[in-house]
């Protein structure tokens, strides 16, 4: 059975396909629909721009729908940028963040960081929303080259000694926040065929 994942990101959807690999599901991405442009976000929280996707694509395809919306927070900085990751410089480049976080966190010792993730899981009987987080600190040089972001930045807690660059997919989608998000996902499906 099908269902839309609402996004172009195909990191993303490659994450998401691994983790439903072993189920009925069949996940496919926006490209599937190229007609359709890019989705707006413009919410100021992550669980209402996934809402805002899901419901928008869903009325598009008429198909189980489900989105998510993600970013990196950052404690010393009030846990900014969040919802505002992607968009956190005018240049909107993963280079061009990355450098930015450098230089905010100049000097400072608190170097705590959470990335979260809110998923919205929408069919003709309603929406469903869960989140997900993965804590870990923030680095002082880029290092490795995988993943995407913030991930050369990224030293997760739950792998010690590496940063979200340097592991393999499937030891991301082990402990990532779209893992931990996604993880709800099989019982919204169920909850979906139940009532
Ligand atoms: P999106 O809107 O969910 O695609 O995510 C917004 C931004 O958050 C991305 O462009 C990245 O900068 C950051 N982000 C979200 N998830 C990850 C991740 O798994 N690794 C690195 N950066 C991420």
């Amino acid at each position: 059975m099908r269902i839309i994942l609402a996004t172009h990101n195909s990191h993303k959807l490659v994450e998401v396909q691994a983790m439903l690999a072993s189920t009925q599901w069949e996940v496919v991405g926006l490209d599937q629909y190229p007609e359709l442009g890019e989705i707006p976000e413009d919410h100021d929280t992550m669980e209402a721009n996934a809402i805002q996707k899901a419901e928008t694509l869903f009325k598009y395809t008429g198909l189980p729908t489900v989105a998510d919306d993600s970013g990196i927070e950052i404690r010393a900085l009030g846990w900014a940028p969040g919802v505002y990751s992607k968009r956190w410089t005018p240049e909107e480049t993963d280079e061009a963040n990355n450098a930015k976080l450098l230089v905010e966190l100049e000097g400072k010792s608190d170097r705590m960081a959470q990335y979260r993730c809110a998923i919205a899981f929408v069919t003709e009987k309603g929406t469903s929303t869960a989140e997900g987080i993965c804590t870990g600190t923030i680095g002082h040089t880029l290092t490795g080259t995988g993943g995407f972001g913030y991930d050369p930045l990224f030293w997760p807690t739950d792998v010690p000694g590496r940063t979200m660059a340097q592991i393999s997919l499937e030891e991301k989608n082990k402990i990532s926040h779209r893992a931990a998000a996604f993880a709800h996902l099989p019982a919204m499906l169920e909850r979906y065929f139940k009532e």
